[in-house]
């Protein structure tokens, strides 16, 4: 099983550009285009939050347009940027597993990876919360699994970082979140998107993994208290492999034109025993 992850659109109303001219709208594009082209095909993509920048029902329809053109499914979850009603009612149509209304979560049950989607948005702030209600809801899905391996996801990473100025709104937890996730070794991620930067780190027995985005990058600056600024670094999106013998591998693929592929051409006085790759 290949599950693409792709984050933090931002899509704008048609014609407009986010943050001074980045066209995140093109950018969402070519990411989808990208996917698209993958040979094997990805049987499913999730999509970790920022789908819009605004929360606009204009930009939903942007985004519904774009992800049409995908023949998998695709299981979006709310980011900051996004607004819940206007997220769920531009969303259902191309994810009817998301309820109506309330807290954007669900879980997918049709795959050899169980995918537990979380809904970590507050109403106007910038960073995200489990509040006691969501760890209950996560708990009780998580002691109705069947053992399956499972991928969290969610947009606000629920761990820090070391870059200060996103380590302040991450995804505040209760103290007991991590043992919570521990006591779970099915989980073999937890991936997330938000800080527009390609970070891994081991967190509560698991693998937490956060994505870059399609359109604009967070600049890495592991310097305290300094503010956030941006940066067009390359965009990516990820595939998170699953087979039995192999178990999950999560890849991530820079998204741009990078030249054509070619072979492991040795010159003629390469020294030694001429490896391979
Ligand atoms: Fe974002
Ligand atoms: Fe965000």
């Amino acid at each position: 099983m290949i599950i693409a992850q792709l984050s933090d659109f931002h899509a704008r109303p048609r014609g407009a550009t986010a943050y001074g001219g980045v066209d995140t709208n093109a950018m969402m594009r070519g990411a989808i285009a990208a996917v698209l082209a993958l040979d094997p095909r990805p049987d499913c993509l999730i999509v970790t939050g920022d789908l819009t920048d605004c929360g606009l029902p204009e930009e939903y329809a942007l985004v519904r347009e774009a992800l049409a053109d995908l023949p998998m499914p695709v299981y979006p979850v709310p980011g900051n940027h996004d607004r819940r009603e206007a997220f769920a009612a531009g969303m259902r149509p191309i994810c009817p597993l998301l309820p109506e209304a309330g807290f954007q979560h669900y879980t997918v049950e049709d795959w050899p990876v169980r995918l537990i989607g979380l809904d970590t948005t507050i109403v106007g702030k910038d960073g995200g919360a489990l509040c006691r209600e969501r760890e209950a809801w996560l708990a009780a899905r998580l002691a109705e699994g069947d053992g399956r391996p499972t991928l969290i996801f969610m947009h606000h990473p629920p761990f820090l970082t070391g870059v200060s100025g996103m380590d302040i709104m991450t995804c505040e937890t209760s103290p007991e979140l991590p043992a919570l996730i521990a006591a779970h070794p099915e989980i073999e991620a937890v991936v997330c998107g938000h800080y527009h930067r390609p970070i891994q780190r081991r967190w509560a027995g698991t693998l937490g993994f956060v994505m870059p985005g399609t359109a604009h990058q967070v600049a890495l600056d592991l310097r305290p208290d300094t503010a956030n600024s941006l940066v067009m670094e390359p965009p990516a999106f990820a595939l998170h492999v699953w087979r039995e013998g192999l178990g999950l591998v999560s890849h991530t693929a820079l998204i741009g034109d990078f030249g054509p592929r070619r072979g492991f051409d040795l010159d003629p006085d390469y020294p030694g025993e001429h490896p391979r790759g």
